[in-house]
């Protein structure tokens, strides 16, 4: 006769176990990073591109400021959880470009949080000017409407 015992304790593990995993960190949705700027990440497709759009609080010119449109691309493996990234800010009111890559992360309290290094490179009249064209930062995001 088949015990119930190890039976049971099986079925609770299957149940709890899922629920013990790292939560899945997703990209789209809207996000806010350490300057205060904000961008909305639309839906990954099955290939891994998204598309959004990117509110900068700081620019060169800030008088000049207006939203402008991402495109990037998500790692795509079931098994990962904490997906690696990157997307391209293609600056509406400046001559600029923005590239973004990181990794979508849940942190110990199951907040999601995108950790980012970015390459900002801006127009230069002419080669000799090309020392001062690009920078180098890193921008933290953490989710504006959290998901329940
Ligand atoms: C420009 O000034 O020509 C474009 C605006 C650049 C804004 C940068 S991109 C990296 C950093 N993170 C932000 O949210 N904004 C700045």
């Amino acid at each position: 006769m088949v015990q119930a015992t190890p039976v049971l304790l099986v079925l609770s593990l299957a149940l709890v176990a899922p629920g013990l995993s790292t939560r899945k960190c997703v990209l789209t949705g809207h996000w806010m990073n350490d300057l205060g700027s904000n961008m909305t990440i639309g839906a990954v497709n099955a290939t891994g591109d998204f598309s959004g759009l990117y509110n900068t609080t700081v620019a060169d010119n800030p008088s000049k400021i207006k939203e402008s449109p991402l495109l990037g691309s998500q790692h795509r493996t079931e098994q990962n959880r904490q997906p690696t990234f990157g997307f391209t800010v293609n600056w509406s009111f400046s001559d600029s470009v923005t590239v973004f890559t990181g990794q979508c992360f849940v942190d110990e309290k199951g907040k999601e949080v995108l950790k980012t290094m970015w390459l900002l490179r801006s127009s230069v009249g002419n080669i000799m000017e090309d020392w001062k064209a690009t920078r180098v930062g890193i921008n933290i995001f953490t989710r504006l409407q959290p998901q329940k």
